[in-house]
């Protein structure tokens, strides 16, 4: 036999053994068909993002329990039940999916996607800028960027408009303001460059993690789509690198005074780790991690609210009703909103309905063991929140839009431990979670107080898709016409 012939023979039986076990793992776990060495990637790679997450629910359904594609000769494996969910969330050995790393050229290595001790020292520093004394004293700055978008709603004088774009300006002037004291005012500009920026980038970014030919750095940047994502990073670059030294100026004029830090920026301007100040680099990546996920995910999740109310005139009345009950002239702070049930149950059941992160992933390290079942190292652990928020023996009538479901007068809500976690659970549960909720709770009621929520006639069924946050195709056409 020729030596070439050998050789080859030889790096076969190789590669076999070094997968033996990832094979043996993938073969006991139920799935669709796999081609060989192909595995499920054309499948994957073809599918829309409207049909990833028809493809994914569907698969859920028709397995009816934990199971596995192949993309190539990765095994990625879709968790089943709350329990192996929180097992899986709870486990030291895994670190986030490798498909997250490739969002690296926009945030670093931010608390997002790092892992280890560079994760626990970030984690530790940042958890003070989300302290709930903290967080209630955002609520007027808050309050006056609502102010602006209810404002730019009445200019429209209740004809019909796509919500998602005023929202994500409004959200993006809040969370700068009150994570950096900065005014951008997007709201008050046409074209914002900086939300092109961000908008473009995220898509970039995208394109690229569910594209497995564009995995390889080295290939990726030899593509246009590198050439755009750069043009767009720049402009988010030098405008928070402009940001950060103008706060980091002020900061230094202060002199020897106590300095406290009043959000995330001082916090991060402040940091000493090891008698060391955090580099330039390391301030702006959790800038940008904070930004990157905090903007979009709070967009989305009001244009659900929105839509919400819109859909179901009765939870319009009922907040409307709840919101009327307040005595005459109350600024509406956190603190009373803190006490309005039914806006509570309203916000639990538009993130339970419309889980805004439908999945997250993870990577095994080494061998562990999860759900009674060993994962060898290598695998991608997908967690399907939107699955376990859908899953009928969780939540009766998963489809329906039932806030009732979260009051105390109904049985119906679930207690399965992490069968609901909207913002993940375990150690890396979302820190922006409270933050999220006090810009959620303001906005909705103050939009809620000023406006009837109408949807345009004929506005098709939702078609949901799953991109790093649910996002609609056809958008949300609301009216909103001045009570
Ligand atoms: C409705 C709004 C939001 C939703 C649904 C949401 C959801 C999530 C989820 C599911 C995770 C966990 C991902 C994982 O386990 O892999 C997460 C993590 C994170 N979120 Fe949020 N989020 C929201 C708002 C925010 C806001 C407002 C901020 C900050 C301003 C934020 C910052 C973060 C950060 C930094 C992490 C990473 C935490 C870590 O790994 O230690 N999020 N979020």
């Amino acid at each position: 036999m020729p030596c070439w012939v050998l050789l080859l023979v030889g790096l076969g039986l190789l590669l076999l053994l070094q997968k033996w076990a990832l094979l043996r793992l993938g073969s006991s776990l139920p799935g669709p068909w796999a081609f060989p060495l192909l595995g499920n990637a054309q499948m994957v790679g073809k599918l829309r993002p409207e049909f990833i997450f028809l493809v994914f629910t569907e698969l859920r359904d028709r397995f009816g329990a934990t199971y596995r594609l192949w993309l190539g000769p990765q095994l990625w494996v879709f968790l089943h039940t709350a329990e192996e969910t929180r097992e899986a969330l709870h486990d030291p050995t895994l670190r986030k999916a490798k498909t997250f790393l490739q969002l690296e050229p926009l945030i670093g290595n931010g608390l997002l996607i790092s892992h280890g001790s560079h994760w626990t020292q970030q984690r530790r520093l940042l958890t003070p800028a989300f302290r709930p004394t903290l967080l209630r004293s955002f609520a007027p700055s808050v309050a006056k960027h609502a102010d602006r978008l209810i404002q730019r709603l009445e200019e429209t004088r209740g004809s019909f408009l796509e919500v998602t774009d005023p929202l994500f300006a409004c959200l993006l002037d809040a969370i700068v303001d009150t994570s950096m004291g900065e005014q951008l005012e997007t709201q008050s500009v046409a074209h914002s460059p900086i939300i092109k920026a961000f908008h473009r980038s995220s898509q970039l970014l995208f394109k690229r993690m569910i594209n497995p030919l564009l995995a390889s750095d080295w290939v990726f940047k030899q593509t246009r789509l590198w050439r755009e994502l750069s043009e767009q990073l720049q402009v988010i670059h030098t405008l928070m690198d402009s940001l950060i030294d103008r706060r980091s100026a002020q900061l230094q004029q202060q002199g020897n005074e106590p300095r406290k830090a009043l959000n995330l920026l001082d916090t991060l301007l402040l940091a000493n780790i090891d008698g060391e100040p955090l580099s330039r680099k390391e301030i702006r990546d959790e800038i940008n991690t904070f930004v990157f996920a905090g903007v979009d995910t709070t967009t989305a999740a009001m244009s659900f609210v929105l839509y919400a109310l819109a859909m179901n005139p009765e939870a319009q009345d009922r907040l409307q009703e709840e919101l009327r009950q307040l005595p005459p002239g109350i600024s509406i702070d956190l603190d009373t909103l803190n006490e309005l049930p039914y806006l509570d149950a309203l916000l639990k059941e538009v993130l339970r309905l419309y889980t805004i992160v439908p999945t997250t992933g993870r990577q095994t390290t080494r061998s562990t063991v999860i759900g009674g079942r060993t994962y060898c190292a290598g695998v991608t652990l997908w967690i399907n929140m939107y699955g376990l928020a859908h899953d009928a023996s969780y939540f009766p009538d998963p489809y329906v839009f039932k806030p009732e479901r979260w009051m105390q007068e109904t049985e119906l809500q679930a207690e399965v431990p992490f069968s609901y976690i909207p913002f993940s659970g375990g150690p890396h549960v979302c820190i922006g979670r409270r933050y999220a909720l006090l810009l959620m709770k303001l906005l909705t009621a103050r939009i809620a107080r000023a406006f009837q929520l109408e949807l345009r006639p004929g506005q098709p069924e939702l078609t949901l898709q799953a991109q790093m946050v649910l996002k609609t195709r056809e958008g949300i056409h609301l009216a909103f016409t001045k009570r």
